[in-house]
């Protein structure tokens, strides 16, 4: 198994709001990232503690698959260097993955799932049309074998300290979910 990384905190986040569409920009779009890459920080968006404490009672969360030392949200975590795209998962795990790369996430989660207890992954809710949901998602929530729980208004994701001048950029304009692998 890859190593991953320790982490003693859970960092700070925040509240939730709404916003319009007219001041967002997206950074990380499939069509920008194609020559640059994903710039990390943009897809350093955080979980708000709100929305993660309930859950994290809920499921007792192992392992982030997809953190840095500063953002991980359970004991163990896998950050770009140790990469957990490349890692083998186990135990209880949460990720909220780059946006930039959903396909990819969703689709180690659902390899992955097969021995880990549970996979909780937050995903934006407004891509249900694209290969990624429908190929690996969709099928399993039709036939009940995962479980997707699409959240109510728009979260506010919390942001390194620093790294994003925009707020705005802190709140995108889609609603998003949560898809359980048990
Ligand atoms: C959306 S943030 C999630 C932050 C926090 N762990 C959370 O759940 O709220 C995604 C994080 O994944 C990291 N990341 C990006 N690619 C990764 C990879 N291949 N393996 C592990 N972490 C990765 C980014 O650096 C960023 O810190």
């Amino acid at each position: 198994m890859a190593a991953c990384c320790s982490v003693a905190g859970v960092p700070g986040v925040s509240g939730v709001a709404t916003v319009s569409l007219i001041s967002f920009r997206a950074q990380n779009h499939r069509q920008q990232v194609g020559k640059r890459g994903a710039l990390d920080k943009v897809d350093d968006r955080r979980t708000p503690r709100e929305l993660f404490g309930p859950l994290h009672d809920e499921f007792r969360f192992t392992l982030d698959a997809a953190a840095s030392a500063d953002n991980a949200l359970a004991p163990a975590f896998f950050d770009l260097e140790a990469d957990g795209l490349r890692s083998r998962w186990s135990g209880r795990v949460w990720c909220n993955p780059p946006y930039s790369d959903c396909g990819a996430w969703v689709r180690k989660a659902s390899y992955e799932a097969q021995w880990c207890e549970l996979v909780v992954m937050l995903l934006p809710a407004n891509r249900t049309e694209q290969a990624w949901w429908q190929d690996w998602i969709e099928p399993r929530r039709r036939d009940g074998s995962l479980e997707v729980r699409f959240l109510r208004g728009r979260l506010r994701f919390d942001t390194p300290p620093g790294t994003y001048s925009d707020p705005r950029g802190n709140r995108p304009p889609f609603g998003c979910c949560l898809v359980i692998w048990r």
